[in-house]
């Protein structure tokens, strides 16, 4: 249960009793975390509680109540039983201390008795995700970087809190480039043999070039097209030996990538084909469809300023042309919601294509292929930069491809995890393997995390030097992080007999210090739930418990408004919570065994929360690096 979701009813009960007319307000009873820690002194007292109620000043304000008095009311009525505290601060705040019997209470439920969960409430609905959905035939390159990873991220994260998710990799696998390819393909001269392909990048450039050369090529490939679309069977054979060779090439990506896309997500354009006449009739049907110069097309007038001097139009069928674009997306919006029943759709795709996803809801809608009753939102995003605020390319102009912008990224952490190893004191260097094994986690988990960290709407830097980094909001710091939390879980157990018979303090940390360093001393990755006795005592343990059950509702955010940058946030807090924590309350070293337990379960509980949280992000995390 969210600590959020939990007080806000409660303050709104007080609000009301205090004054009727403010409980009117929608946002009065507002709760934030304060997360006041971040600026504290780590042996400071805290400035102000753990939970802050907003829109009370405003309120008190719109009403004409003296604020102070207001806010004293609320409190005198608010009942927050054992959950935690309130007092009035500064001219009217109300701020809330969370209780730390009621911490360790939650803590218990949510970290050691099984609770898959970690405390966000359970969600079934059916989620359809539109993501990756590369143009085939062409080799994957950075644009479809973002949607792949966001994607791949929301799949985990709706899959987590227990919906049902089904992934519709809407490749581009029917148009123009087929028939090039093939007309391409068939010539004498090109000597192909489909069945022995392995890339199409240099066949599709050889290709382009003749479609925009040679006019006699240009009508082969049209008429290879009008072919396929009408089902000609030797057409329907090389195309699907294309559309093969490049599938295999997306999944070696996804599979580097560590994604969950498998060829059972593809469900591509040409999936569509046989049903958009239908599309077409149906639109007919209901008014909606009109020939306008040939074309046929839907007038979306809602959005006629994005149009400019030209009619607002959703093009269905170019004159004289196969169906378009959005005939196909309406085709799959139906499919989406009658076939697959899907409760909510995301369609993850480049900002760019906002107004063709805003017509096609409204379209949608107004054809009644998307009922009320079902969601249906356009997670976009900006565009992928280099270091010189240009779309990312290559030195001379060209496109990146994926695949070695990702090969870059391991290679490079590859080094620097060889460069840390080379000044490790102690226990064995890692070994050839060890290094390539962390180099690609961290290689893929830096990519991956640079994209889901920024606001998604944003366009982005694309920056190897800062994304690798060991500081800072990066995946090498919260990998490390966790590596950090789980050693100090291996010198406890390293050392767990020594502890008792040790009397000096300095044989302990002889041997503490070489337990955690050991990369060799394994450890089940997943602790087992045990109960575990916390007690809170310093303001640095406290403050690191309300982080850690801050999770619910962080992951509520982005389950609702699908940027997951909150979620990236929220576990840099952690890790630097768990910082703040670690440097001042000794734990291997703690004065008692009751204390020291309890530190060694708020490790291990945040252990278990940044490996929850960054596997939601698709990031698996090392046991030792
Ligand atoms: N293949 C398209 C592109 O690369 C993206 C498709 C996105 N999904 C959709 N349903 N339109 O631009």
């Amino acid at each position: 249960m969210s600590v959020l979701k939990l007080i806000r009813p409660r303050v709104l009960a007080a609000i009301k009793i205090a004054s009727p007319a403010a409980g009117e307000i929608a946002t009065v009873a507002d709760c934030a975390y304060t997360n006041s820690w971040i600026s504290a002194k780590s042996n400071a007292p805290l400035p102000f509680g753990d939970i802050q109620v907003r829109g009370l000043l405003q309120a008190a304000k719109r009403l004409k109540l003296d604020p102070h008095q207001f806010a004293a009311a609320v409190i005198e009525h608010l009942d927050l039983g054992d959950i935690g505290t309130a007092k009035v601060d500064g001219p009217g705040f109300v701020n809330i201390r969370l209780n730390d019997s009621y911490l360790e209470n939650r803590l218990q439920e949510v970290f050691w008795k099984g609770d898959e969960r970690y405390g966000v409430e359970e969600v079934k609905q059916r989620v359809i995700i539109d993501y990756s959905s590369p143009n085939l035939a062409k080799e994957m390159h950075v644009g479809h970087l973002r949607s792949t990873i966001i994607g791949d991220a929301l799949h985990r994260i709706h899959r987590f809190v227990g919906s049902e998710v089904i992934a519709q990799n809407h490749v581009g696998d029917w148009g123009t480039q087929f028939g090039m390819l093939i007309a391409h393909v068939n010539d004498a001269e090109t000597h192909v043999d489909l069945d022995q392909l392995q890339g199409l990048e240099q066949l599709y450039v050889q290709a382009k070039v003749r479609f925009d050369a040679e006019p006699e090529f240009k009508e082969r490939a049209r008429d290879n097209v009008v072919k396929l679309q009408a089902g000609d069977p030797e057409m329907k054979e090389q195309w699907l030996k294309i559309v093969d060779v490049s599938l295999r090439h997306a999944q070696k990506i996804y599979d580097t990538l560590d994604t969950l896309l498998t060829r059972n997500d593809v469900c591509g354009e040409s999936f569509y084909n046989d049903d958009l006449p239908k599309v077409v009739e149906d639109l007919t049907a209901c008014g909606l469809l009109v020939v306008d110069g040939g074309a046929k097309v839907v007038f979306t007038p809602e959005f006629a300023k994005d149009f400019g001097k030209n009619k607002p139009v959703f093009m269905v069928q170019k004159s004289g042309d196969g169906f378009g674009y959005a005939a196909t997306d309406l085709g799959a919006i139906r499919y989406r919601v009658r076939t697959l029943k899907g409760d909510r759709l995301l369609y993850v795709i480049d900002n760019r294509q906002s107004l063709h996803l805003r017509q096609l809801f409204d379209v949608a809608s107004r054809a009644g292929f998307l009922p009320p009753s079902v969601s249906a939102a356009h997670v976009g995003f900006g565009t992928m930069m280099g270091r010189d605020k240009k779309p990312f390319k290559t030195r001379d102009g060209g496109t990146i491809k994926l695949a070695e912008l990702i090969a870059e990224a391991q290679e490079r952490a590859y080094v620097l995890a060889k460069k840390k190893d080379a000044t490790r004191t102690k226990g064995d260097p890692f070994t050839e393997a060890e290094l390539k094994d962390i180099g690609n986690k961290v290689g893929v988990g830096a990519i991956k995390y640079a994209d889901l960290s920024k606001h998604r709407d944003k366009d982005y830097m694309f920056d190897f030097d800062l994304m690798l980094q060991f500081e800072g909001n990066t995946a090498p710091y919260l990998m490390y992080a966790y590596t950090r939390a789980r050693s100090v879980a291996r010198g406890a157990a390293a050392t767990a007999a020594d502890v008792a018979a040790s009397t000096t303090v300095e044989s302990l940390t002889a041997t503490i210090s070489t337990a955690t360093l050991a990369p060799s001393t394994s450890l089940s990755p997943s602790s087992t739930p045990t109960p575990q006795a916390v007690k809170l005592a310093h303001h640095a343990e406290h403050n690191l418990a309300v982080t850690l059950l801050q999770f619910p509702d962080e992951l509520n955010t982005v389950l609702d408004t699908s940027l997951t940058h909150h979620l990236c946030t929220y576990l840099y807090r952690l890790a630097q919570a768990y910082t703040q924590f670690y440097s001042v309350c000794p734990v291997l070293r703690a004065p008692d065994q009751e204390t020291r337990d309890s530190r060694l379960a708020l490790c291990d509980a945040t252990a278990q929360m940044l490996k929850t949280g960054l596997g939601l992000l698709g990031i698996s995390v090392l046991e030792v690096m």
